[in-house]
């Protein structure tokens, strides 16, 4: 089902769907219902903000355009993402961006400042984030400093939980990222986590569990449902936030090139060891064994729990919260005792158990109707196939 973009924008700002069924939108100043804290640019204030987009002020880069650092006439230091290209999709990207930072606001999650739409430039004014993000702590130019120790490492992952959480169970409507990986979760000046780039977001309409929408997001990344079926939903966001605790904790990225044949995922290498229970083995080598054990076990147990196969397992972020926090004394111990951790041995013991449980006729009828009452639920396809 087709559903005009409009309908996803119920509140706060006046978004005008130009055309009939054409992905072209323009943004008007919201309306005042809730506090604004962004404000428009003019081309003219960024283009003197940014050094006219100078290469030295260049930050980073991503899929949309370049991110520029720049400076304010009060002083204030802003970064600048600037549209590489016009196109439909991406003033799609755009505006899905702007509309949800706009109307979310969280410790963890990126502040938006304001946008620029003149002519065909298409800017998105943030904070600047001093210590630019984790991706670059982890693989790339900021490696070699290793300024992560643990405690930081701790208060990223739980900062970065409490972000999604915010998204995922706060905010109405629910929001999911669909892209959440290390090169978009930010850094402050003190190493806290502030969760960015919104290009991909998507709101989930009340009652509904999911969205069934054009794959997008980074490989490594993407949950096996989304991945082969299109099918987005918070638990999406949970399994990519698995890969990033596990990528946090052991400092490998999400897939390693074994041969110029053979990849390794990180859950793959990952799995086998924790069975083992050779947890110090895991541990990034820039931590110089410098960790507490508990906490390192906590975040890999909850990271392998979070990107698991089948969605229904997967727990949810208030819970993901709760048990990096070391909070949830009865669910910690569900964790530790979760089937997917036993090693190989208690595992094929238990697996012919519940082999042998599900024989029986009526545990098969229940698990069919489960499955009926999830296909069920209502599907929306925006209009663009997002
Ligand atoms: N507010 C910011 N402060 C500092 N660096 C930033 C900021 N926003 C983005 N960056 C840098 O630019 C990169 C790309 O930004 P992102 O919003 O993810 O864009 P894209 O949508 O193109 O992926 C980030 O990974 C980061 O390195
Ligand atoms: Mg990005």
């Amino acid at each position: 089902m087709s559903i005009p973009l409009g309908c996803f924008f119920p509140v706060g700002f006046d978004f005008v769907v130009v055309g009939h069924g054409c992905p072209r939108v323009a943004l008007l100043r919201g309306r005042g219902r809730r506090k604004c804290t962004w404000r428009v640019f003019s081309l003219k204030e960024l283009h003197s903000a940014t050094n006219s987009f100078n290469y030295d002020n260049k930050l980073g880069e991503g899929g949309f355009g370049s991110v520029y650092w720049g400076q304010l006439w009060d002083g204030s230091q802003i970064a600048v993402k600037r549209l590489k290209v016009w196109s439909n999709k991406a003033e799609m990207q755009f505006a899905v961006e702007v509309e949800i930072l706009g109307r979310v606001r969280h410790k963890n999650l990126l502040s938006l400042r304001g946008y620029c739409a003149e002519g065909q430039e298409r800017l998105i004014v943030y904070d600047y984030m001093p210590n630019v993000s984790l991706l670059s702590h982890l693989h790339g130019h900021h490696s070699a400093k290793c300024l992560l120790d643990w405690n930081r490492r701790m208060s990223i992952a739980i900062g970065s939980a409490e972000g999604i959480a915010y998204l995922h169970h706060h905010a109405t409507p629910h929001v999911i990222h669909r892209d959440i990986k290390a090169s978009n979760v930010l850094l402050n000046s003190d190493f806290q986590a502030r969760v960015a780039d919104f290009g991909f977001a998507k709101l989930i309409p009340d009652g509904a569990t999911h969205v069934t929408t054009r794959v997008k997001g980074t490989l490594g990344y993407l949950a096996p449902e989304y991945a082969m079926f299109g099918k987005a939903s918070e638990s999406c966001d949970v399994y990519s936030f698995g890969i990033l605790l596990l990528e946090l904790a052991s400092g490998r990225k999400p897939i390693q090139t074994l041969s110029p044949t053979v990849k390794r995922s990180i859950t793959e290498w990952a799995l086998p060891l924790v069975r083992e229970k050779r947890f110090r083995e895991m541990a990034d080598p820039k931590l110089n064994g410098n960790f507490v054990e508990a906490e390192f076990e906590r975040m890999v147990l909850v990271a392998l729990l979070c990107a698991q196969g089948t969605p229904e397992k997967r727990p949810t972020m208030l819970d993901v919260v709760d048990l990096l926090k070391g909070k949830a004394n009865e669910k910690r111990t569900i964790l530790e005792n979760d089937d997917m951790f036993k090693s190989d041995l208690a595992r094929n013991s238990t697996e012919s158990a519940v082999f042998d449980d599900n024989s029986d006729g009526k545990s098969k009828e229940k698990d069919s109707k489960g499955h009926m009452n999830q296909e069920s639920d209502i599907k929306f396809e925006s209009a663009d196939g997002r």
